[in-house]
């Protein structure tokens, strides 16, 4: 049995903005299923609602700071799935606020402050606490301060001394880089601050510093680990991460089928699944209600999504209009972020008055909605590390249309033109309008003169199993990997 320290940004359902949350609850979960000993530290942000989730006081801790700043937060516990606990880190000046990392698309500027401490109360919380974990799994930059902390501060003469790192980096278009105060703040000593460890540019690179400290990497999809080693896919951090080839690992996210299925999912208008299949058609027909969509036999195509770079959505602003004069589909996007595009799909209902609905923000049950009552579900991206969205639609038997890039390659399978097809959806290659508009046509095509295929590939979807069993088995693996990489370093400095 490991003890397992997840110390995260977000976590379902308490505070989500993207994948993240829903990873960090899935595979914690899991590994508690599994029989291991797994918490999660996450801050007390401001939307987390106390009563509701049961949240109780457990006590005070001490944060240390550069040149001997004390500063006290609280420390409340709940228990998600009544056996994981979560440890929330109530420090009002950086987590009582109304975003998790933003409010009104301007990013908090104290963003590295606020997950330097959360790094650092993370590892107090654990001594306080006598929770001394074999393994501190940190998540993308918002928590790569603590595995620079563990080989530093806590380096020796500490209860941490002999506990390992790991990274998963969910998404490396996201790196945290910010001025050197950042780094000063930690109060690891200036030497650290040099281009081989997490100096870039002149300027504090969280990620980077990551991926020196950790004794294990992950990203979440094996094609997506090859993307991060390339010139192009590293965004700068290739060199790094090939320093420690050995040490990164490709683990193609879960899904948490409690929440994400139609039989189980608590928010949907009506339950199904592949036997009792009509339940499908109510929940269409209640998504098309309340976007307004005219007609019965429309198929839908839905998107929810961040409004960020990666997600390809200025493919579908470029194609869609045509796609709703010529094609049969009618469109339901959900998702925020990008004003430029918030404006756009805000504003296509009032010019395609029932055939195209949207939802300008975040709402977790019109995801939900979305997911049950389309036909089909549109993953457009640019790159994509892994995508749950996708790997969701399918169960719902909802087709996904994916870019074969990183993950979305990795998890649907491209439909070939025949009754017996193992295909699970609909996969494009080139990043540009005229490829996503072409698969829209080849997919209306087979609409029209192929349902028999279409059932054949919705069975398929639905009987995809990507729950956290597999993936979670695999994470204990590199677990293992980076406790012997602590091991051998503790040998070697005696
Ligand atoms: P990313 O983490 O890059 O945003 P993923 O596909 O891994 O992409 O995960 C996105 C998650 O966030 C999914 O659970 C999706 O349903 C959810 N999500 C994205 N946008 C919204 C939104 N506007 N409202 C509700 N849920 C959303
Ligand atoms: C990221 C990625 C997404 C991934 C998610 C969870 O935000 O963009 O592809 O599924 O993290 O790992």
């Amino acid at each position: 049995m490991l003890k397992i320290l997840f110390v995260a940004s977000e976590c379902a359902p308490y505070a989500k903005a993207g994948g993240l949350g829903d990873v960090v609850s899935g595979l914690a979960k899991q590994l508690t299923v599994s029989g291991h000993d797994a918490r999660v530290v996450l801050p007390l942000y401001r939307s987390i609602d106390r009563q509701r989730f049961g949240l109780r006081y457990r006590q005070n801790v001490c944060v240390h700071g550069a040149g001997g700043r004390e500063r006290w937060a609280g420390v409340w516990e709940s228990r998600l799935g009544d056996a994981l606990p979560v440890w929330f880190l109530d420090y009002d000046e950086y987590f009582g606020r109304a975003g998790i990392y933003d409010e009104n698309n301007r990013e908090y500027i104290d963003n590295a402050y606020r997950f330097d401490f959360l790094s650092k109360a993370a590892l107090q919380i654990g001594k306080d606490l006598g929770f001394i974990p074999d393994v501190i799994h940190v998540h993308d930059w918002q928590t790569s301060p603590a595995a620079a902390l563990l080989k530093t501060w806590d380096r020796k003469f500490s209860p941490l001394s002999a506990s390992a790192s790991v990274l998963t980096i969910h998404n490396i278009g996201y790196q945290g880089v910010y001025h050197k105060l950042g780094f000063d703040y930690l109060g690891i000593g200036g030497d650290w601050f040099n281009a081989n460890v997490c100096e870039d540019h002149g300027r504090f690179n969280m990620l980077k510093m990551g991926i020196f400290f950790a004794d294990a990497i992950t990203t979440v999809s094996p094609t997506h680990a090859e993307e991060i080693l390339s010139a192009d896919g590293g965004r700068g951090l290739a060199p790094y991460l090939n320093w420690k080839r050995d040490d990164v690992f490709g683990i193609i996210n879960g899904a948490d089928y409690s929440q994400w299925s139609p039989e189980n999912d608590r928010l949907i208008p009506a339950n199904y699944d592949w036997q009792r299949f009509a339940g499908k058609q109510d929940c269409q027909r209640a998504l098309k209600e309340r976007f307004g969509l005219v007609g019965n036999s429309e198929p839908v195509i839905g998107i929810v999504s961040r409004f960020a770079g990666q997600k390809g959505l200025y493919l579908v602003r470029d194609i869609i209009e045509q796609a709703l004069r010529e094609l049969p589909f009618q469109w339901v996007v959900i998702g925020s972020g990008d004003p430029a595009l918030e404006r756009f799909f805000g504003e296509l209902p009032a010019r395609y008055p029932g055939k195209a609905g949207s939802y300008i923000g975040y709402h977790n049950e019109l995801s939900h909605w979305a997911q049950a009552g389309s036909d089909f579900f549109l993953v457009p991206s640019i790159y994509e590390p892994c995508g749950l969205t996708q790997i969701y639609a399918m169960k719902y038997g909802t087709l996904p249309i994916v870019r074969a890039t990183g993950g979305l390659r990795d998890t649907v399978t491209n439909y070939r033109n025949t009754a017996d097809t193992d295909g699970t959806g609909f996969v494009f290659w080139d990043a540009t309008p005229s490829a996503l508009l072409g698969t829209l046509w080849w997919v209306a095509d087979t609409w029209w003169n192929r349902h028999d295929h279409l059932a054949r590939l919705r069975q398929n979807a639905m009987a995809q199993n990507f729950s956290w069993a597999k993936p979670a088995a695999e994470y204990l693996n590199v677990y293992a990997h980076a406790i012997r990489n602590r091991r051998a370093l503790l040998a070697r400095e005696g």
